[in-house]
């Protein structure tokens, strides 16, 4: 019996896939490399001299899915392919909605049909209001992007699908920032054009790709003026996806999880943290707040600490040193 991971050649499907190999699952992978190369399979193998099944596969076509679970023995799906460029899904919000949706209606179908019904989706924590600082698996809900309204209309698909056949098990993870690199410097993040995010654009700055940093805003109520999130290794993370995949294997129930850290870092918090683990000077200039940022936002993950029995391990300076080591040996990410 296998596990499929959608999105698999991706940044978080990667690091998730060498977690499964090194535990001794089978893996078989989707993927359409929009958003990814090739080369990360080779970089897996490398990692954990294991081997894997693979697919050139867009989930929206149903058949060339289909294909999968009748040549393959799937037992559940960790289910990350999506668009996730917060931006370019309000100026592209049909083809957010249609990828990110839809793909997930075809899979659901398609698991359904092969009484597969076991599934692990990444969420995000974009699908909260922001209106506490601290956020726990209840907090208020409330999107502001289109990006942010797939995941959570996909969060209510998938508890609709459970309210109609319990027989399903579903895990909804929200991840809160994942930055960091796995520490042989194999695989990471491969940023496509100018980075939206803050870790890849400081690694580009510190490799020369880059002149400065633009640090949005340095007004807001936090010790330095500048914006707090909760940075998460992106090793934890897919650990966590291990705990979750082994209770969604057993249990027939839809649960969602925060995974994060529960610790809040600035932007600058970050920018001194990179220099002390590398030795790197960033240079950054202060510029007017993003549109849509919030100045804190962090995770309270005790409920997968209690459920899950997961915990992080790897704090800011690994992250920073993980993702370094990455950018440096690959300054051309996997080209
Ligand atoms: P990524 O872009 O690196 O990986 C996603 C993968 O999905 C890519 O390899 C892409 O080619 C593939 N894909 C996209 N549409 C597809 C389709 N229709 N058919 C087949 N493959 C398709 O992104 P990531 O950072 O690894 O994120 C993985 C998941 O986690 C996404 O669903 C994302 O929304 C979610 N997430 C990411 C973050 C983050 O900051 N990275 C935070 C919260 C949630
Ligand atoms: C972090 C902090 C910025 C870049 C995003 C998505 C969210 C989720 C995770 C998918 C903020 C500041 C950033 C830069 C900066 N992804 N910053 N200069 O916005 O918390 O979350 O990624 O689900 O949906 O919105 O992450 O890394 O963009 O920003 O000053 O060049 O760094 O203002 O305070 P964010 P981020």
């Amino acid at each position: 019996m296998a596990i499929l991971v959608t999105g698999g050649t991706g940044y978080i499907g990667s690091h998730t896939i060498v977690e499964l190999l090194d535990e001794g699952y089978d893996v078989v992978i989707v993927d359409n490399l929009s958003n990814s190369k090739i080369e990360v399979l080779q970089r897996i193998k490398e990692i954990t001299k294991k081997d894997f099944k693979f697919y050139e596969v867009d989930i929206l076509c149903k058949e060339a899915l289909e294909e999968v679970f009748k040549t393959n023995s799937i037992e559940a799906v960790i289910h990350f392919a999506g668009l996730k460029a917060v931006g370019e899904s309000v100026a592209k919000p049909l083809m957010y909605y249609n990828n990110n949706i839809v793909g997930t209606l075809v899979l659901c179908e398609v698991m359904d049909k092969y009484n597969v019904k076991k599934l692990v989706f990444s969420s995000s924590a974009t699908v909260y209001k922001m209106s506490d600082y601290s956020l726990t698996e209840d907090s208020e809900l409330g999107a502001t992007n289109p990006y942010g309204n797939t995941k959570l209309m996909i969060e209510q698909i998938l508890r609709d699908i459970y309210m109609s056949d319990n027989s399903w098990g579903i895990t909804l993870l929200r991840y809160f920032n994942p930055v960091g690199a796995h520490e042989s410097g194999l695989i990471g993040e491969d940023a496509v054009g100018t980075p939206n995010n803050l870790m890849p654009y400081i690694t580009q700055v510190a490799v020369g790709k880059r002149r400065e940093l633009s640090i949005f805003g340095s007004d807001y109520n936090t010790h330095d003026g500048t914006g707090i999130r909760d940075y998460i290794h992106v090793v934890d993370l897919a650990k966590g996806h291990l705990k979750a995949l082994n209770k969604t294997l057993n249990e027939n129930q839809i649960e969602v999880y925060n995974l994060g850290t529960g610790k809040g870092y600035s932007v600058l918090d970050v920018v001194h943290k990179f220099t002390k683990s590398t030795g790197i000077d960033i240079p950054y200039t202060i510029c007017n707040r993003r549109p849509g940022d919030v100045s804190v936002c962090y995770a309270d993950s005790s409920k997968a600490r209690r459920d899950l029995g997961w915990e992080f391990e790897k704090g800011l300076e690994d992250m920073c040193r993980d993702s370094w080591k990455w950018q440096m040996l690959n300054p051309l990410g996997y080209e």
